[in-house]
């Protein structure tokens, strides 16, 4: 005890030691999350987060590190502050759920440095029940005309004790690692969403919304459990460059005691601005097929020869089985010119708006729509992003005219090794996936598609930051190991991968993950760690307004039951919920149909089997339905023939009963809910 107050005594006495003081506060519409900002005696801004009285964020640091200009982070004093409520509640033209609520307190503190140059900037918190949302707003000024930004020096200092679920950052393969499940104190750089789960198991994930104009954030962790917004590089002077005034990206704590909370937040969505593109209702959600896994099975190539997948004959065999089976759309990768030789380095031979010579690209856009269906363009950029630009445009214009009205894009090169052009025959600048460049181009990409009415769907993207909100054709993306790992890699996917997911990854926003590989096989007959029932619950688990019916036809053909449950499968959703579930281990969803009395269930599990309870609380009261169950047979499991065992029944249920799962390790279930006739 004496030498406790002798030790605070001395912290008292030393002369680093600063006083803080309180100047700002705001509480969520429920009263239980509180931010309070502190500046001390250096005059150096501070916020924390509280939940129910208890710290979230401990006190953690706001500022700036310029590299033209000096560092903006000490001596400042609060000028003004306001504060206002918002409540409102918006409707999504496609979704997870049709209607979104978004109700915040906000607060606006405006501070400024004392002396030199009086150099001004804002932080906006707005406070939900879910979480919070902050962001710097920096005024035009003349002390500050561009902000060359070294590093954003917020922080995170995260209060309790938490499991982390994470992937690294700045690592050669993008977003497309397995998920690292550890303390929060041997976390190194992660990259956003990270989702931790503290020891008295409230769950938070930090993340960022409306990433415009602006570099990526990943998470360094500093000293104990503090994370440091770490901002992906670029080829500029630094990782961001912008002209005043401009705002940051949000940064984003979604808080909730259950898992569920986490799944079923808006935060992300509310804090992106509303729909720009006005009418979208162009973009039908829709299931795909397509000349896609034989290529990862090495079954047909890319390129043209006497494997070539992209035929005219091959596609019209897709066309057809697309019309038999009630799917909008066909996908066609290999079509265009630039594929043959080694592609991963050749980015700058691709056009965009020759087909092959073996590939009919109008005749088969006319076939497809005397049946019904619709081509989904492919522009793979091997990263050459400036070639690419210059062609969009006509591309876009080419695909309208023949009603090609979703294109698929990819960016396959490792991370840093974007090439960008600013001018033709100009010197190769080389850019991060994550970095403001690459933030802006994505953007002209999808605006440039919104007016040929394209919705656009990228792998190897920036990571999702809610920005479909703004641009409704931003339909999809992959950035996570997707299914296509299962075909090639090494290891394959595991079990708790797409369980992690859940958490983690689809908190950003939909994902292609392209599911239904019924064949449960890889290339060279690698096993795929699933069982067959999984694989049709992750329509449901993983949410896309695009899903793949990822397999080959002959392959359905060998499994039609499975494959009735991918041909029902809705892709468009009133309603969504968890409804049992813990980070990492297992995850039940349910959905309802939008516009439709149908549910939809899909539960994942981890390798270890379990049985989850899952109660039909959401189903109208007073109605009956048919509940088409696809789950895991007896002794059914992830490893070897046992991943086949799969039984379909049906039974009578109604609300208020609960279904006892049988979930194998790495199995799963998936059901869909018809209400019968009265
Ligand atoms: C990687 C994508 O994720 C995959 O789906 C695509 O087939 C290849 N790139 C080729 O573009
Ligand atoms: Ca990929």
């Amino acid at each position: 005890m004496k030498a406790l107050k002798f030790g605070i005594l001395l912290a008292l006495a030393l002369p680093g030691f600063v006083h803080a003081e309180q100047v700002a506060q705001a509480t969520s519409p429920d009263g239980r999350i509180v931010v309070q900002l502190d500046l001390n005696s250096e005059g150096r801004l501070a916020y924390r987060v509280l939940r129910d009285g208890k710290p979230v964020i401990a006190d953690s640091r706001l500022g700036f590190i310029l590299r033209n200009d000096r560092q903006l982070l000490r001596n400042l004093q609060l000028d003004r502050q306001s504060s206002s409520s918002f409540d409102e509640t918006w409707e999504q033209p496609w979704g997870e759920r049709r209607f979104v609520r978004n109700h915040y307190n906000e607060l606006r503190a405006d501070f400024a440095e004392k002396d030199r140059d009086h150099r001004r900037f804002s932080m906006v918190f707005r406070v939900f029940d879910d979480g919070v949302g902050f962001r710097y707003d920096v005024p035009k000024q003349p002390g500050l005309a561009e902000a060359k930004i070294v590093q954003e020096l917020t922080e995170f200092a995260v209060a309790r004790p938490s499991t982390a679920w994470w992937i690294p950052a700045y690592q050669w393969n993008r977003e497309e690692y397995l998920y690292n499940r550890t303390p929060l104190s041997q976390v190194g750089v992660a990259q956003t969403p990270i989702t931790l789960r503290a020891d008295d198991g409230l769950h938070v994930t930090l993340h960022e919304a409306a990433l415009v104009d602006y570099a990526g954030m990943n998470l360094a962790k500093g000293e104990g459990q503090v994370l440091h917004a770490s901002l992906t590089p670029g080829s500029g002077p630094a990782p961001v460059v912008r002209a005043t005034p401009f705002q940051t990206p949000w940064r984003t704590i979604q808080i909730g005691e259950r898992a569920a909370d986490l799944v079923e937040s808006s935060l992300v969505l509310n804090l992106n601005e509303p729909n720009r593109l006005g009418d979208v209702g162009w973009f039908k959600p829709h299931k795909y097929v397509g000349v896609w896994w034989s290529l990862h099975l090495d079954k047909e190539t890319w390129a043209t020869g006497p494997r070539h997948g992209a035929t005219t004959e091959n596609t019209k065999r897709y066309i057809d089985f697309a019309a038999a089976n009630g799917f909008r759309g066909v996908l066609v990768e290999g079509w265009n010119v630039g594929w043959d030789g080694d592609w991963f380095a050749n980015g700058w031979d691709f056009d965009f708006r020759k087909p092959t010579p073996d590939y009919d690209l109008r005749g088969l856009a006319a076939y497809a729509k005397a049946k019904g269906v619709h081509l989904i363009g492919h522009h793979e950029t091997g990263c050459a992003v400036s070639h690419y630009e210059r062609q969009m445009d006509e591309a876009f214009a080419l695909f309208d005219t023949i009603g090609i009205d979703a294109v698929k894009t990819g960016y396959v090169c490792d991370a840093g090794q974007i090439e960008r052009q600013d001018v033709a025959k100009g010197p190769v600048l080389r850019e991060w996936h994550e970095g403001q460049w690459m933030s802006n181009h994505h953007l002209r990409v999808v605006q440039d598609a919104a007016r040929h009415h394209v919705a656009i769907n990228a792998h190897e993207p920036i990571k999702d930051t809610g920005l479909r909100r703004t641009y409704p054709n931003w339909i999809s993306r992959e950035g996570a190991r997707g299914q296509e790992f299962n075909a090639w890699g090494d290891p394959p996917n595991t079990p708790e991968h797409e369980v992690t997911l859940v958490y983690t990854r689809m908190l950003a926003g939909p994902m292609d993950y392209t599911p239904g590989v019924v064949s449960l096989t890889g290339k060279n007959g690698q096993e795929i760690g699933s069982t067959l029932a999984r694989q049709l619950a992750l329509y449901v688990a993983l949410y896309s307004p695009i899903q793949m019916a990822a397999d080959l036809p002959e392959h359905y053909a060998q499994h039609p039951d499975a494959f009735r449950f991918i041909k029902d499968v809705a892709v468009d959703w009133d309603e969504s919920h968890l409804i049992a579930g813990e980070v990492g281990e297992y995850a039940a969803i349910a959905r309802k149909q939008r516009g439709d009395a149908a549910w939809f269930i899909g539960a994942i599990n981890d390798r270890h089997a379990r049985t989850v309870p899952l109660r039909l609380d959401f189903l109208d009261a007073g109605k009956r339905y048919r509940a088409e169950i696809y789950r895991d047979g007896e002794g059914a499991d992830w490893q070897g023939d046992a991943r086949f065992r799969f039984v379909r029944e049906e039974r009578t249920v109604k609300r208020g009963d609960v279904l006892d799962a049988w979930l194998a390790g790495g199995g799963g279930v998936a059901v869909r809910l018809v209400p019968l006739p009265r």
